[in-house]
């Protein structure tokens, strides 16, 4: 099946910010998903350079207009290698196979008298690009909610487009393709304002001079939107390009909220009357906002540099905070932190870790060899009957353009994972003899649970699957959609490796936004008086060790799976720690000052090499350090990207 998705075409008057990276990576998401199907995909996406907000960036940074816009597309182009896009196409409005397109469709509208010429007299919002007549101003300005900015006069000869004489074959259209304009919210907005009575909208602009001529009035500059919407078909190569031919109608086209008016009416108005079909679906999303919940937008200075964040946390984990915080139909919140939250919850301790842990045990209990699937018993049965819930639950997800319920789909595979190595406990299997052919059977499960991942994530992060493949020893045509939810598919005997942490947890004060370093500074000037310390009695000092002696001593770096008090102590806590793939019991004195859920998923020091002992009839296999004077007690932990195992010297 062919497959034609397309972003909106963006204005190069200042550089993408991660806000408007959404549109692109929710697209590239679903394209990737379709190739990985077999479909025969079209991925378009471009800039919109003919606007009249271009030109006056462009003059009040004292260049000219194309070279303005050149230096603007490249950074567009640098943003989307860096996030991974695979657009199989970009188009540019200056570009001359746009224009002569739009020129063709101008002409033949007015041959056919759809488009006439008149006088428009109202208001322009240069923004927003958009005409206003003066009873729809708010207070004088523009009404789009996020603008609000000054209006100009315009009254100017013009041509104009009879949108009205196609408002009720517009709406029969939707209303007999409920699937045209979605979410249901959107498609409810369309239809009051077309129900509300289009007005012939104003094409042409005679005051400047940047843009698309009018072929047979050459004073006039087509409007900016009816020259963008055309990029869709001109891209393609229509009227008789080979591309055209096999892509038209677009599966669809997804943009912001913001602009769904303007595909849901001018668009498809324009496609009614030059004969062509109209695209399948219409798909509006919600924005990124801050947490003030602010819009991300250049004009309110509150937008970072994509950049830097990408090459801080790869692309692979903005694409995942992205398509999982955008739910359908609502607004998504942007920050910072909440990425760093995504990144050490979701995919260093959910995805990452359990990777990297389930492979430590092939490669410690099976020396890296993947064993005989063996026999299965009710834990791999309810793996195998969830994959494929998952999987069916994530195409559902991805037809309806909503990568978000996706991810949470994938996520509930990768809880059950994390869940079926706790309660498979391999360490302790590995102890007994007689469990050698179960323990096989855990392992041959967890490899095939890294395959399927790899598989359902890669749509969302194509950085994946290479580096899984990798750990695996396989190539990347491991990677087929439909054996997502097949088991058995890896064979017995590869060699796999435990590799480097997928995603290494982030130290969340390396990276403090201007305004928490604020929140630090403040605290910082806190009274005085509460920093103070009493006078304290220390232990002496005990007597010196060379450094041989200290070497002796191993210390490692171990996550705490689980935690629970001692029975009849008030002192013991007994905690489950594991240690490059290990799990070790250790019970320590610590009950007093520590709860479960306050040493859970923390990463502690442990003696590793401290000869085991019993306690109160448990047998402790080492020793976690922690700080102490008087009454005070601190366990030693370390959170900055150091998996179960680093050494601590
Ligand atoms: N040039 C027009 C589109 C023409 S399509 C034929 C345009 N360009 S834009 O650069 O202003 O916006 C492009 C897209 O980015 C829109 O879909 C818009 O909704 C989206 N976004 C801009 N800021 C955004 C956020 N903060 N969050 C999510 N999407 C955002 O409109």
């Amino acid at each position: 099946m062919k497959y034609y998705i397309t972003t909106p075409i963006f204005y190069p008057n200042s550089s993408p910010h991660i806000g408007t990276a959404y549109t692109t990576v929710a697209a590239d998401a679903l394209a990737r998903y379709h190739r990985l199907q077999g479909d025969q995909v079209y991925f378009l996406t471009g800039t919109d350079e003919n606007a009249q907000k271009i030109v006056r960036t462009a003059e009040a940074n004292n260049t000219d207009t194309k070279s303005y816009v050149d230096g603007v597309v490249e950074r567009f182009k640098d943003l989307w290698r860096a996030l991974d896009i695979s657009n199989d196409d970009f188009i540019r409005t200056t570009e001359e196979r746009h224009q002569k397109v739009v020129q063709q469709i101008f002409t033949k509208l007015y041959e056919q008298g759809d488009i006439y010429k008149s006088e428009y007299s109202g208001w322009y919002c240069t923004p927003c690009e958009t005409f206003w007549m003066e009873n729809k101003l708010n207070e004088g300005k523009c009404p789009n909610a996020d603008c609000g900015r000054d209006v100009e006069l315009l009254k100017e000869e013009s041509y104009f487009f009879r949108l009205s004489k196609y408002q009720g074959a517009l709406l029969d259209y939707i209303n007999t393709h409920s699937d045209f304009i979605q979410p249901v919210s959107r498609r409810n907005e369309m239809v009051k304002f077309i129900e509300g009575g289009l007005e012939d909208l104003c094409v042409s602009r005679t005051t400047f001079q940047w843009g698309i001529k009018v072929p047979f009035d050459p004073k006039h500059v087509v409007y900016v939107w009816l020259d963008a919407l055309i990029n869709y078909i001109s891209a393609l190569g229509y009227p008789d390009g080979e591309n055209y031919k096999n892509y038209w109608p677009a599966d669809v086209h997804i943009m912001g909220k913001d602009i769904v008016r303007f595909h849901a009416i001018i668009w498809p108005i324009i496609l009614m009357a030059i004969d062509v079909p109209l695209p399948k679906v219409i798909y509006g999303h919600g924005w990124y906002l801050t947490k003030d919940g602010g819009k991300i937008s250049k004009s309110r200075g509150n937008v970072q540099d994509s950049f830097a964040l990408i090459q801080r946390y790869g692309s692979d984990a903005i694409r995942y905070f992205l398509l999982r915080e955008m739910q359908v139909g609502t607004d998504g919140t942007y920050s910072e932190d909440n990425v760093v939250e995504r990144l050490n919850s979701d995919l260093a301790n959910d995805f990452g870790n359990f990777i990297s842990r389930s492979l430590a045990m092939v490669v410690k209990f099976r020396d890296g060899i993947v064993p005989p699937s063996g026999q299965e018993q009710a834990p791999e049965l309810e793996l195998k009957a969830l994959s494929t819930e998952v999987k069916k639950a994530v195409d559902k997800s991805l037809r309806k353009c909503d990568p978000a319920s996706a991810l949470e789909e994938i996520w509930r595979f990768v809880a059950r994972c994390n869940k079926y190595v706790d309660e498979t406990a391999p360490w302790s299997l590995a102890k007994q003899e007689d469990q050698r052919e179960r323990l096989d059977t855990v392992l041959y499960t967890f490899v095939e649970c890294i395959r399927i991942m790899a598989i359902l994530t890669a749509p969302f992060m194509p950085g994946i699957p290479s580096k899984i493949c990798g750990l695996l020893g396989k190539d990347e045509r491991l990677i087929k959609w439909e054996e997502a939810d097949q088991w058995g598919i890896l064979e017995e005997g590869i060699k796999v490796q435990k590799g480097e942490p997928l995603f290494p947890r982030i130290d969340m004060t390396e990276y403090l936004t201007p305004e928490e370093t604020k929140t630090v500074d403040e605290k910082q000037n806190a009274p005085i008086e509460s920093l103070e310390m009493p006078v304290l009695e220390f232990e002496p000092i005990k007597e010196e060790i060379s450094i041989d002696e200290f070497a002796k001593i191993d210390l490692r770096v171990g996550k705490v799976l689980s935690a629970e008090k001692v029975e009849k102590t008030d002192k013991l806590m007994k905690l489950e720690v594991e240690i490059a793939g290990e799990v070790r019991t250790i019970v320590s004195g610590i009950a007093k000052h520590y709860s479960a859920e306050d040493l859970i998923n923390q990463y502690v020091v442990v003696v590793a090499n401290l000869k085991p002992t019993k306690l109160r009839g448990i047998t402790s296999q080492g020793m976690i350090l922690a700080a102490s004077q008087g009454e005070v007690l601190e366990v030693l932990t370390v959170n900055k990207r150091l998996p179960g195992g680093a050494r601590v010297k």
